[in-house]
């Protein structure tokens, strides 16, 4: 049995219906059922309904599973609702975890959510518990949300000057992430970072768009102080303002601009190009929408 947590999320509902395909044994822990109904192929799966902050449910949750992805959204209380999961895994059957981590994953990070990821790592790493940490620094599903002004006035605006960042598909982070709950013996103990073949600046993004809706797109670029006044807009809470902030800093300083090999070697195929990520995001239309400029 593989449990999925986050499981209605971005990268949880992909890997669920890659399981799923794989005709393998899945249990989601899910908060809202009718939500997971409609997302998820709840009549081949077992729903857990309830809320990682749930000690007791967590424990039977987690009870018999052989493999667990760890994903929850960044939250100041992340790193209690993760514990919660880490201590149910020792506690019952000690399955093998994948947990998704991200950009700036480290304890002396100056980005709250890397530290906040990086303090799990350490608690699993420290429980003795089989692992594969992974670590995608920015989802192109991120560009879903500059898609409207590229098509409607031809710019996209964002505040990372000429940075280069290494995208990564939520698909490929998907199936890496199956490929390793399934098999359960790929880079036990390992840590990698998950990107594309390609670092890119946003008037790569710009130019991709431009092919890709057929329509000339130009990159606006923002002063820090303009996206702190678009984000103070956007009714989302301070913590949460100030890692994005945090986000736009760490990019503007580089720390975007890593490439790695991980996808292709796990999956022994090429990761996902910005350009076929945009074509098949305006071809289908996946509705992986956020308001959020670097949805964390
Ligand atoms: N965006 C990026 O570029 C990026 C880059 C690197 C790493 N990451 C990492 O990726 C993760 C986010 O992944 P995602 O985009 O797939 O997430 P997401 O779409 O925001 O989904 C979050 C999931 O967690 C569930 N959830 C939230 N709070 C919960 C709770 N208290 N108990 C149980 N379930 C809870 C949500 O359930 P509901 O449906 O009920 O809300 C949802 O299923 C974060 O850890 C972030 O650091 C993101």
């Amino acid at each position: 049995m593989i449990l999925i947590t986050g499981a209605t999320g971005r990268i949880g509902r992909r890997v669920v219906n890659r399981l799923v395909a794989a005709n393998q044994p899945v249990r989601v822990l899910v908060r809202d059922d009718e939500k997971a109904r409609n997302l998820l192929p709840s009549e081949k799966i077992d729903t857990v309904v309830g809320d990682l902050a749930d000690h007791d449910l967590l424990h039977s949750a987690v009870d018999g599973t052989q493999a667990v992805m760890l994903l929850s959204p960044v939250d100041p209380e992340q790193v209690e609702l993760q514990g919660k999961v880490v201590t149910a895994a020792l506690a019952t059957s000690q399955p093998y975890i994948v947990k998704i981590s991200g950009l700036g994953t480290s304890l002396d990070s100056y980005i709250d959510s890397g530290r906040w990821h990086a303090e799990t790592e350490q608690q699993i790493q420290s429980s003795g518990l089989r692992h594969t940490f992974l670590r995608p620094l920015f989802f192109m599903q991120n560009l879903v949300f500059l898609l409207g002004s590229a098509g409607s006035e031809g710019v996209i605006r964002a505040g990372v000057a000429d940075s280069k960042i290494a995208m990564v598909d939520a698909d490929d982070i998907a199936d890496v992430t199956t490929r390793l709950l399934i098999e359960k013996n790929i880079a036990v103990n390992e840590n990698m970072t998950l990107t594309s073949h390609e670092s890119v600046t946003y008037h790569q993004v710009a130019e991709a768009m431009t092919q890709v809706l057929r329509r000339e797109v130009k990159y606006q670029q923002q002063t820090l102080e303009e996206v702190n006044q678009a984000l103070l807009k956007s009714r989302q809470p301070e913590w949460h303002i100030k890692i994005l902030l945090q986000f736009n800093r760490a990019f503007l300083e580089g720390m975007g601009d890593v490439v790695s090999d991980a996808v292709a070697d796990i999956l022994g195929r090429p990761a996902v190009t910005l350009q076929e990520y945009l074509e098949r995001e305006v071809r289908e239309s996946t509705g992986d929408h956020s308001s959020n400029p670097f949805p964390s």
